[in-house]
C-alpha cells in the first residue's frame, strides 16, 4: 500500500478574492510604487495572515507600456490579481477539440480583477499607453513558477524558476 503525500490545502478563488479586494482597499499603493523601464518592477506586500490554514503571499507591480510576463504558471499555487491602473491584457491558452491550442486575450481595467486556480498559465502585459498597477495574491506561497515558450503545437516549458533564487 503506497500513502501518497497530500497535496498543500488550496484556498478558495472566493477567499482569495476577498483577500485581494482588502489589501486593495488597504495598501498605500501611491505612495509605494516605482516605474521601471527596463524591468518590471515589484515589491512584496505583507499579506500578514493565514487564511483557511493557507499562507498567502501579496505583491504589488508596476507596467510600463510594453512590458510582460511571459507565458507561466504558478507551481500549484492559486492566485488573483486586481488593477488598480492603466490596463492589463492576460493572455490565456484555449484548446478546442480537433483545434490547435491558440492565446486568447482579455482586457482588465482599473478596478478589474482575476481570479485563478492552481493549474492556471497565462501571459500578462501592458498593452496600453499609460503604466499600469497590480496588486497580485497567491496561495500557497509561490516556490516555482514554470516559464513557456509558445510553438506552433502551444506551450512548450522553456524554464523552472524557484523562489529566492529567480524573484
Ligand atoms: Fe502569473
Amino acid at each position: 500500500m503506497t500513502i501518497n503525500a497530500l497535496p498543500a490545502p488550496a484556498l478558495s478563488g472566493l477567499r482569495l478574492g476577498t483577500v485581494l479586494q482588502r489589501l486593495v482597499a488597504t495598501v498605500d499603493w501611491r505612495a509605494r510604487v516605482q516605474y521601471d523601464v527596463d524591468d518590471r518592477w515589484y515589491a512584496p506586500i505583507d499579506a500578514g495572515e493565514f487564511v483557511d490554514g493557507v499562507q498567502v503571499e501579496a505583491w504589488l507591480l508596476s507596467w510600463w507600456p510594453g512590458q510582460r510576463t511571459g507565458l507561466h504558471d504558478h507551481g500549484g499555487s492559486a492566485g488573483a490579481f486586481a488593477v488598480v491602473r492603466g490596463r492589463l491584457r492576460e493572455d490565456t491558452v484555449h484548446a478546442p477539440a480537433g483545434e490547435l491550442p491558440r492565446l486568447r486575450g482579455r482586457t482588465l481595467h482599473a478596478s478589474e480583477q482575476r481570479v485563478f486556480g492552481p493549474r492556471h498559465l497565462h501571459e500578462v502585459v501592458n498593452d496600453g499607453a499609460e503604466p499600469a498597477v497590480s496588486i497580485h495574491v497567491y496561495a500557497p506561497r509561490l516556490t516555482t513558477m514554470t516559464r513557456y515558450r509558445w510553438t506552433d503545437y502551444g506551450p512548450e516549458v522553456a524554464t523552472v524558476e524557484k523562489a529566492g533564487a529567480d524573484w
